[in-house]
């Protein structure tokens, strides 16, 4: 390991660095809504919203989440499918699940009064070391540290880290954090360093010459700060192919909860993930068929693959054939999705609406969901992936 040519042990250095980062992040940082107002509760929803996704993604989801749930008393107050359909499309859902536990938890527990230490944050559902730094800095202007991947790589490369994994033992990171934060402002001080990460001091490229503390960074001065940074633990992506169908009769379309019994077609490939009720609880969406590990550059040609009477077998006698519509592409976790979609007309032998409310009973055989109107269907609780696929059956019938 390279020694770190700056003393970070020098309270003068210390000064000196906090005062500079300071003076650029309120000269440079970035106009978004969660700061304009800093609130400890508007702070909690975007740290959560944040550990999934991007600021960019993330801005537009924060701000319709707070005119819906504007305190942690309305949030509490919502049903749950409420709840996750304003988290829809920023992906794992029980984010949202454990989010809205903690207001609950908050609600009954602390009378609504959202907590005021680091360590009554630490004891919320969802609530990691991470996140209770931030929300306790950002939020409560207490003086803890807030060590997020991009906070790690910064504080690394200060420390003359080379960029190789496992070239910095991580208490090293975690005592300059916890050093650098005591100071005034303790809050903006963790969010310059996260804009820092965001905006020059970047994993593949560290843009130096834009850097506002670059004399103080270890990497710079011994001229290693260009070296790859180090991975870190990331998920490996897993390419993954499906096929869903959207079953439709004289202008209702099937949806069904998750977790429903999979569409067999046949095809000879392993099954990447069976279950998706985690994925998307709560949430109604088409029925479909296994994720199969998809290889590369080659499809898997799951509809041609499904085999005589398997729209029966799945619990739609009467079925007609399946017609393709498109494909498109889709990342939840760590699954890179290839989505091909079809629409398979089941109106054929019931010719109209059973006069009980039951229209199309061949087609509950088996099977938990519910039959809605085709134009019902995008304003409903729906999964990502079914929104896509409507989306692209309604490009394709123009
Ligand atoms: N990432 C995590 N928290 C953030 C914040 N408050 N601003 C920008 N990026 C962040």
């Amino acid at each position: 390991m390279n020694v770190c040519p700056v003393d970070f042990d020098d309270d003068a250095v210390r000064a000196d660095l906090r005062r500079e980062l300071l003076a650029w992040f309120d000269g440079r940082q970035r106009d978004l809504p969660w700061r304009r107002h800093r609130s400890l509760y508007g702070t909690w929803i975007s740290e959560m919203m944040l550990q999934q996704t991007t600021v960019a993604t993330v801005v537009p989801y924060w701000e319709r989440f707070l005119a819906r749930f504007p305190d942690v008393q309305s949030l509490a107050a919502a049903p749950e499918e409420d709840v996750l359909a304003h988290w829809s499309g920023l992906g794992y859902y029980r984010r949202a699940r454990q989010l809205h536990a903690a207001a609950r938890q908050v609600v009954a527990e602390f009378g609504g009064a959202l907590p005021g230490d680091v360590d009554a944050w630490r004891g919320l559902p969802g609530i990691g070391p991470y996140a209770a730094g931030a929300i306790a800095s950002l939020g409560l202007g207490l003086p803890e540290a807030a060590v997020d991947a991009n906070v790690r790589r910064v504080l690394g490369r200060w420390l003359g880290a080379s960029g190789q994994p496992g070239s910095l033992p991580a208490r090293t990171v975690e005592d300059l954090a916890r050093a650098l934060v005591r100071g005034d402002r303790p809050g903006a001080w963790n969010e310059a360093l996260m804009e820092l990460g965001a905006l020059v001091c970047q994993a593949r490229a560290p843009h130096c010459e834009a850097c506002p503390v670059r004399a103080s960074c270890g990497a710079h001065q011994l001229g290693i700060a260009d070296a790859p940074a180090a991975p870190g633990i990331r998920a490996v992506a897993v390419p993954v192919q499906v096929l869903l169908i959207a079953f439709v009769a004289a202008d209702h379309l099937w949806l069904e909860p998750p977790g429903g019994r999979l569409i067999n077609c046949g095809v000879d490939a392993a099954p990447a993930r069976q279950e998706l009720g985690s994925l998307h609880q709560g949430l109604l969406t088409l029925p479909t068929t296994a994720w199969y590990q998809r290889p590369p550059r080659r499809s898997l040609g799951l509809l041609g693959a499904l085999p005589p009477g398997w729209a029966a077998v799945a619990g739609f006698p009467g079925a007609g054939p399946a017609d393709r519509v498109g494909s498109f592409r889709h990342a939840i976790t760590r699954f890179r999705l290839v989505v091909d979609v079809a629409v398979v007309d089941v109106s054929r032998p019931w010719a109209a609406p059973a006069s009980n409310g039951d229209p199309w009973p061949g087609a509950k055989q088996g099977r938990a969901g519910r039959w809605v109107p085709l134009a019902d269907a995008p304003g409903l609780n729906i999964s990502q992936l079914a929104r896509k696929a409507l989306r692209l059956i309604a490009d394709a019938r123009g």
